[in-house]
């Protein structure tokens, strides 16, 4: 009985140490932004977890009810987030983390993160709430949601850094990635009046062998091309002298995984659209 007692007692240990690591995530474990922001004096996972022949690709999206990437904030409006990892290169990771935040321009929080989805937590530390992962994810797919700040915040930066992790438990033979901070800006009323424009949807985001464009009205001799965020340029194969108001199909299988952004250039001007290859 008493092995027993002891044995028990060396699992909850064990137990104990596996919920205190760092792969639960580094705001909820140790209290620590290590999203690469300024609150963090840019340090990222990259500080401890290094070594792993993997190539880390991190996205870090929002995106309104019709699933589009919006650069653009109504203010109060409750949106879905996704931190998008992905490997690149290498060998294939066991699973991805990753910790986010969205802060205003004097590094204070923006708005609110809720509703995290599988393998994800919303932790705070120092009135900051970060989106990040409950343990290695094998997909590297992490959803939660984010409610905009009221009106008059202004523009917002987006901040994300996660890693491509070989599952040892320890920070060795992984491979850590930081976003490149992306900005969000405040939607004024002048933003939605523009009802003339051409206004392109993207989905799915992210997409694998192809994408359906959704466009306000018909678009005339239209040039569509893929631009990687190395700023490589892809054409697409485009069949008709016009794409039609309503859904278009477009090939995606040939492009690696990755972020990009799908040009359009027309007679009616330029618009470009981000989404994510899969
Ligand atoms: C100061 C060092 C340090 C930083 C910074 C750090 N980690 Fe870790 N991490 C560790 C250590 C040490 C372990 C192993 C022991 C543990 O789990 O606590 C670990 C383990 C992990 C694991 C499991 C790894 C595996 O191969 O099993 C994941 C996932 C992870 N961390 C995610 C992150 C993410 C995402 C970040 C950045 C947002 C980050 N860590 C930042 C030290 C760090």
């Amino acid at each position: 009985m008493r092995n027993y007692t002891i044995l028990f007692s060396c699992f909850l240990a064990v137990l104990g140490f596996i919920f205190m690591s760092s792969s639960g995530g580094r705001a909820n474990i140790f209290n620590e932004d290590r999203t690469g922001s300024p609150l963090a004096s840019g340090q990222f996972c990259g500080q401890c977890h290094a070594g792993g022949n993997f190539s880390p690709i991190i996205e870090f999206v929002i995106l309104d009810s019709a699933q589009n990437v919006i650069f653009e904030y109504e203010p109060g409006q409750t949106y879905s987030a996704m931190v998008l990892m992905s490997n690149g290169g290498g060998s294939t990771p066991s699973g991805f983390g990753f910790q986010a935040s969205i802060l205003q321009a004097n590094n204070s929080m923006a708005g609110n993160f809720s509703n995290p989805g599988t393998g994800a937590q919303i932790s705070t530390v120092n009135q900051v709430e970060y989106a990040e992962q409950t343990g290695p994810k094998a997909n590297g797919i992490f959803e939660f949601e984010w409610t905009a700040p009221s009106a008059g915040t202004g523009t917002l930066t987006m901040y994300a850094a996660g890693n491509a992790v070989n599952g040892n438990g320890q920070s060795t033979g992984d491979a850590s990635v930081k976003l490149t901070p992306t900005t969000l800006t405040e939607k004024t009323s002048i933003g939605i009046a523009e009802t003339q424009e051409i206004s392109l949807r993207i989905f799915p985001i992210p997409a694998k062998e192809e994408i359906t464009l959704d466009l306000n009205q018909e678009v005339r001799n239209p040039q569509l091309s893929f631009i990687g965020l190395d700023g490589k340029v892809f054409e697409a194969p485009i069949l008709t002298s016009s794409l039609q108001k309503g859904a278009n199909q477009i090939q995606t299988g040939h492009l690696s995984s990755g972020v990009y952004f799908l040009k359009l250039q027309s007679d009616s001007g330029v618009q470009t659209q981000k989404f994510i290859k899969y």
